[in-house]
């Protein structure tokens, strides 16, 4: 599955702390990913992992001395410099912090920093204390003045069995920092995408609600997707149990009405909406302030209130909007009649009763269905893929509207 990271040459610095084995799984996934990675340890690295390690996954040379006859870089020094598309260094300990800051060349990793022209992402990891040093936090500063993109350290258990700051963010936030700045020339660069995920939950009581079957993967997929071609992602999402992606601005919210609210005010200014959330078409017309007892009741009758269409309501001058619509039968026709209902550049439709279709699943088989009426069968993809297809139709429903 093409990614922004497909074909990307990177070069991956690994320096000496104890989260360096941390870094073995980092060059894991950018190689799953389709990177081509290229590891550089610093000398104290290796005290932690083995260049083997990097080797056996990356299928590359390990570059650990500037000066070893063997080493790429001593017959060029430049030459991973020249052709990185990015650099990522984790974890970047306080003394190579302190060396890239004052422009310091003495080991291969120094020396392809200070050569390259490419983006640096820096994931810092150490002892908490070396982190609120007035020392560490100014050299990061000056990094961060010069374009070198800081993630993290994150709190929490440090190694030294102190609680901190000073812990290696997490891989998920490493690469989709690394992954939005990648695409941030993108198809959709300078474009504001909303999308809503997820299924609203309509209280019953304070401790019950009406929801539905919809995990949010689909609508998380989006996210990452449009992100990853340059847009300016605001996700408005009822709970699920995700992890939001990073490099996107995330907007909790519960009920439909909230979702509305929400959608509404964020949509007025964006570029594209995709409604690909669940949401609750009624909602209980008076939730118990108490939680409802079951003593004394043989049945309990609810009464259920309309919620607003949110996508319908959404509107904005330059508003291109994509609806989802769950089906169990008459997929096409219902479908149609949404398109027009809800006055939107295309439907995303899918057939929930197909095995490997729609809710929870990882994979989806969606039928695209845009305004002159014509219908696209997609094979069963993974979400993120079929993500990718429906931005790649709302880049053209995008440019023509500009036209
Ligand atoms: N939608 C919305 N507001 C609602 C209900 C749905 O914005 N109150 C959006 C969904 O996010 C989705 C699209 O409308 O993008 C279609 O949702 P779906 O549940 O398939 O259709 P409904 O409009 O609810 O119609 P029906 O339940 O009759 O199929």
């Amino acid at each position: 599955m093409p990614t922004v990271l497909s074909g990307k040459s990177i070069v991956f610095g690994v320096c000496g702390s104890i989260a360096a084995y941390k870094a073995v799984d980092l060059a894991s996934k950018l190689v799953q990913l389709g990177a081509r990675v290229d590891v550089i340890m610093t000398d104290r690295a290796t005290s932690f992992v083995g260049p083997i390690s990097f080797q056996g996954i990356t299928h590359r040379p390990v570059v650990t001395d500037l000066f070893a006859p063997t080493s790429e870089l001593s017959m060029d020094h430049v030459a991973l410099a020249r052709r990185a598309d990015a650099v990522l260094i984790a974890p970047a300990s306080a003394n190579t912090i302190a060396k890239l800051a004052h422009g310091l060349c003495d080991d291969a990793l120094g020396a392809t920093v200070l050569a390259t022209a490419a983006p640096v992402v820096l994931a810092p990891a150490g002892d908490a204390n070396m982190f609120s040093n007035p020392v560490t936090v100014a050299n990061l500063q000056l990094l961060r003045e010069r374009g070198f993109i800081i993630v993290g350290p994150a709190s929490g258990r440090l190694a030294s069995g102190q609680i901190g700051l000073g812990r290696l963010e997490s891989a998920e936030e490493i690469l989709g920092r690394l992954r939005a700045l990648l695409g941030r020339a993108g198809d959709l660069a300078g474009m504001k995408v909303v999308i809503s995920a997820g299924g609203t939950r309509e209280p019953l009581d304070p401790v019950r609600f009406l929801g539905n079957r919809s995990s949010g993967k689909m609508g998380y997929a989006v996210a990452e997707a449009a992100r990853d071609r340059g847009a300016t992602v605001a996700l408005i999402s009822a709970p699920t149990g995700l992890q939001p992606p990073a490099g996107v601005r995330l907007l909790p919210v519960q009920t439909a009405l909230e979702m509305h609210d929400v959608v509404l005010e964020e949509a007025s200014d964006a570029d594209l909406l995709v409604m690909s959330a669940a949401v609750a078409d009624f909602r209980p017309e008076a939730p118990a302030a108490e939680k409802i007892k079951r003593a004394g009741k043989d049945r309990l009758d609810l009464s259920l209130v309309r919620n607003p269409d949110v996508i319908a309501a959404a509107k904005g001058q330059r508003l291109v909007k994509i609806a989802f619509a769950v089906e169990t039968s008459n997929l096409l026709e219902n479908a149609r009649a949404k398109l027009d209902a809800k006055k939107v550049a295309l439907v995303v439709a899918n057939d929930v009763t197909r095995p490997g279709v729609g809710f929870e699943h990882d994979t989806n088989q969606v039928t695209l269905i845009d305004v002159s009426g014509k219908a696209e069968d997609l094979p069963m993809m993974d979400k993120f893929e079929v993500a990718q297809r429906v931005l790649d139709r709302a880049v053209m429903m995008l440019a023509a509207r500009r036209a």
